[in-house]
């Protein structure tokens, strides 16, 4: 399934609102819960940023929103351009305080000029139809001094575990997702979309043009995931930083 940008914003906003009522269960049930250990890394990741309000990208159910408050107390714009996600997260984090819901679009944000002293994105930057758009964004409204921490599926390169994974990826998954939120199709593009993502070395790449520095990168459990860290930092004091 290869894509034009466009095409790709309209497919995935359809399928995430298609899987929406089942979203949370079925990735805690494909993932053995683990997906809540990786979310609970990349809030970590943010302690001592939490001051200023955190933009949490491509925030579907609400999940990242909801740990990051958990962690740090702080104020939290959760962002995601499908309606139907950020309706099923509002049901769930009714009461908690501290969580803004904007319906927005990750490429063009509706929001101002380095607003956020944090910027997270769990398992949403594959869904972009223009990575460096979105990566630009993301650059552009965080704060000098603030961080980017970003989480994503990757292709495991242990080469007893590779072929395993592949498998369950490619054949357990969306047969098994398919049948419990009925949609085969959103969970075959789920395994597509992580075959056809950079690698993190290109990722990282990436982020570096998009203007950040400090740009760290490390696999989780095997490589299933990879989380992404990074700096923007003001203009000349790069150098300082990169060096310290
Ligand atoms: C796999 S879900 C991740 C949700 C949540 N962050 C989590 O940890 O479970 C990816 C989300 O990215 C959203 N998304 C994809 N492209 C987007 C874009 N251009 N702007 C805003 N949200 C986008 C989808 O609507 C979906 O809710």
């Amino acid at each position: 399934m290869l894509f034009k940008e466009n095409k790709k914003k309209h497919f995935v906003k359809d399928k995430f609102s298609s899987v929406s009522p089942r979203y949370d269960l079925l990735n805690s049930l494909l993932s053995c819960y683990v997906d809540h250990y990786w979310r609970r890394i990349a809030a970590r990741e943010l302690a001592g940023f939490s001051s200023g309000p955190i933009l949490d990208l491509c925030a579907g159910t609400l999940p990242l929103s909801l740990e990051l408050v958990r962690q740090h107390g702080c104020q939290v714009a959760a962002v995601d351009f499908c309606y139907d996600m950020l309706r099923f997260g509002a049901n769930r984090t009714k009461g908690t305080e501290g969580i803004n819901i904007i319906c927005g679009d990750g490429e063009e944000l509706p929001l101002p000029e380095r607003a956020f002293q944090g910027i997270t994105v769990a398992f949403g930057v594959r869904n972009l139809g223009n990575l460096e758009r979105g990566l630009k964004e993301m650059f552009r409204v965080l704060r000098y001094g603030g961080k980017l921490v970003i989480l994503e599926f990757s292709r495991p390169q242990n080469p007893v575990f590779r072929p395993i994974y592949r498998f369950y990826l490619h054949n357990i998954l969306p047969l098994t997702a398919g049948i419990i939120s009925g949609d085969k199709e959103a969970y075959k593009y789920l395994a597509e979309s992580i075959d056809a993502f950079p690698a993190p070395e290109m990722v990282a790449e990436l982020m570096k043009r998009a203007g950040f520095t400090q740009v760290r990168h490390w696999p989780l459990t095997m490589g299933i995931v990879t989380i992404y860290t990074a700096r923007r930092m003001k203009p000349g004091a790069e150098k300082d930083a990169e060096g310290g």
